[in-house]
């Protein structure tokens, strides 16, 4: 969202992309926590799930991610759990260990992020551990937690001391937790594989894609589990329109484009994410010599629908086969309609007909 928003012009955008995404026929709607950058300014994506849950029939939604290392996992646990009984179960939890250093320093972190993995990790243990209803104390590396015994009041008829049941809807074992992935080999995806958590990956060029699969079958097969192709999930900018032209304006002169030349580019430049796309193209470029027009052609893919059907079959075909694409979402507030009108596309003339989205190559 363009910095000059109102926390309620985001708040209320959110919910009325998450309307129309449920309408359209979309799985899922995420939604990310950032406090410190004013391109992504939805500090407590619960908030915006909660505000969805009364306005949408299907939908499910994840924070995604929440950014463990920067709550007590003891309140975490207990919040996740709820939410997931408010939504009845049209919850699922996305966690990473974030990406900006700003929201460390503002906890008190080291500005490196290098606490954020191994906070991120303990944080889970400790979450699990709660929905699991048993006492401990946990006294770790970075967190203290615990939890109480319960009295036997069902015996006594005491209701004074009785304590809610706010484990994940339906029992701990059917909440599903997705994890994020950026890097190139990321150890986060060995991490989701041996604990049975979903990929979710940025896309950063085919390489990088294929080597957040591979490492989480291995951490899955090193596990005794089955890895499956169903559960991963693929991040991409995508606008659909009439024609090639009109989806490439859409996106250039609207947003998405704004979002990429102000923001995103010069983050993506720090992060190296880019020499991906610029290995995909065989263009050769140099990074500093990129400009919109070459993003639009090789970073986003807008188009007709037979043009994008085209580019996500090819990336399917050429990572080995995802479950699921994500769309991200851009600040269209002031002319949502071609937004709109392209989710609707995207979910009704694209999706349904991309082929072998599990095959394994
Ligand atoms: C789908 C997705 C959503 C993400 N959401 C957030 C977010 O809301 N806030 C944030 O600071 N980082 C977010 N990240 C970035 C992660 O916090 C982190 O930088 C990334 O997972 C690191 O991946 P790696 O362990 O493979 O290097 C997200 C990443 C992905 C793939």
């Amino acid at each position: 969202m363009k910095p000059s928003r109102s926390p309620r012009q985001v708040f209320d955008y959110s919910v009325e992309i998450a309307r129309e995404a449920d309408q359209a026929g979309f799985a899922d709607f995420m939604i990310g926590e950032h406090a410190t950058q004013a391109w992504e300014s939805v500090p407590n994506p619960e908030i915006v799930i909660g505000a969805c849950a009364r306005e949408t029939e299907q939908l499910r939604f994840a924070p995604m991610a929440h950014l463990l290392g920067l709550h007590n996992p003891g309140s975490l646990a207990i919040q996740v759990g709820w939410l997931s009984q408010v939504l009845e179960g049209r919850y699922f939890l996305g966690v990473g260990p974030g990406a900006y250093p700003r929201d460390a320093i503002l906890r008190g972190q080291p500005a490196d992020l290098s606490e954020a993995r191994p906070r991120r990790d303990e944080a889970l243990e400790i979450m699990q551990k709660i929905w699991d209803r048993k006492p401990f104390h946990h006294q770790g590396e970075y967190f203290t937690a615990g939890f109480p015994e319960e009295t036997e009041s069902d015996e006594t008829g005491d209701e004074f001391h009785m304590m809610p049941d706010f484990s994940p809807w339906n029992g701990v074992e059917n909440l599903e937790i997705a994890m994020t992935a950026l890097s190139y080999g990321s150890a986060s995806m060995k991490y989701a594989g041996a604990n049975n958590f979903s990929p979710i990956s940025f896309f950063g060029g085919m390489e990088v894609g294929k080597s957040h699969w591979a490492k989480y079958a291995e951490g899955q097969e090193e596990n005794g589990f089955t890895p499956d192709r169903m559960r991963f999930r693929m991040c991409r900018d995508i606008v659909v329109a009439d024609t090639d032209a009109e989806a490439k304006r859409i996106a250039l002169e609207g947003g998405l484009g704004t979002c990429w030349e102000n923001y995103l580019v010069p983050v993506y430049k720090e992060f190296n994410i880019l020499q991906g796309y610029i290995d995909d193209s065989g263009t050769g470029i140099d990074q500093a010599d990129l400009d919109m027009d070459w993003i639009a052609e090789h970073v986003w893919i807008c188009g007709s629908p037979e043009t994008v059907i085209e580019k996500l079959q090819a990336m399917n075909d050429t990572i080995g086969g995802m479950g699921q694409i994500v769309m991200n979402t851009h600040d269209y507030a002031d002319d949502p309609k071609p937004w709109v009108e392209s989710m609707h596309r995207i979910a009704k003339e694209v999706v349904p007909n991309i082929k072998d989205v599990a095959a394994v190559v």
